[in-house]
């Protein structure tokens, strides 16, 4: 199969030198990628910015905005049989960009903010028979909220994990998830490494994905 990927945070940028971001570290999406082209797929990750090698046998597209990362992906949906969000991406970005650094006496206390694209709905469209799975990292109500984003986004799967979990979530090499799909029971993993956990995600891919003509 071919998978598209994607991994980070967003950069949302007001100056050249700040922007708003979050706590994506990029390893739940690296370790996807890895595992999917350890089974022998090709894969293409597209990546906010963050510290991690590029793992072996996957192209990377290097992105930095939500609107960079939607561009990435409308331009190899096409290609793909899956693709798994599992990228941070920025709900809103500054409305405006100051091409110099803004001087702290001309900043204003507040910075207007637009919405950003939602990158699984704009893609809804190109489904097709593709495999859409989605991450849903949440603090509060974890079930209800992933089943919510499952529908609302048109997914296939979606991988729930409550961040707020000692070992799960965010900056750490174990996450704590449920895996949620149209067709099964949630199925609840114990406390795993991100690799362990990324190879259950791409099995179930694969047991989802139409069988080759
Ligand atoms: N996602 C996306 N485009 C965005 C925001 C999120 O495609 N602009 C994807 C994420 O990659 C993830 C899924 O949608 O796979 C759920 O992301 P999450 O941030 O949990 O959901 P939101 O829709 O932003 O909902 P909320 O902030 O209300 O929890």
């Amino acid at each position: 199969m071919k998978f598209l990927v994607t991994a980070g945070p967003t950069r949302e940028f007001f100056d050249p030198v700040r922007f708003l971001s979050n706590r994506s570290s990029g390893r739940m999406g690296y370790a996807v990628a890895a595992a999917a082209a350890a089974r022998g797929h090709e894969v293409v990750l597209i990546s906010g910015p963050v510290a991690l090698a590029p793992p072996p046998a996957v192209r990377v597209v290097n992105v930095v905005s939500a609107l960079d990362m939607l561009a990435a992906v409308e331009d190899e949906i096409e290609k793909c049989d899956a693709l798994v969000m599992c990228a941070a991406v920025a709900d809103w970005r500054p409305k405006v960009f100051s091409e110099s650094k803004l001087k702290k006496r001309d900043m204003a206390a507040r910075i207007e903010l637009v919405p950003n694209p939602d990158i699984l709905s704009a893609l809804r469209p190109r489904k097709g028979n593709r495999i859409f799975a989605g991450f849903a990292a949440e603090t509060g109500n974890l079930l209800e909220e992933a089943q919510g984003k499952l529908l609302r986004k048109g997914l296939d799967i979606i991988v729930a994990n409550d961040v707020t979990q000692p070992g799960a979530g965010f900056e750490t090499d174990t996450n704590i998830v449920t895996i949620l799909s149209t067709d099964a029971e949630p199925e609840h993993l114990p406390l795993m490494g991100k690799d362990a956990v990324a190879v259950r995600i791409i099995e179930r891919i694969e047991r989802k994905a139409p069988a080759a003509p």
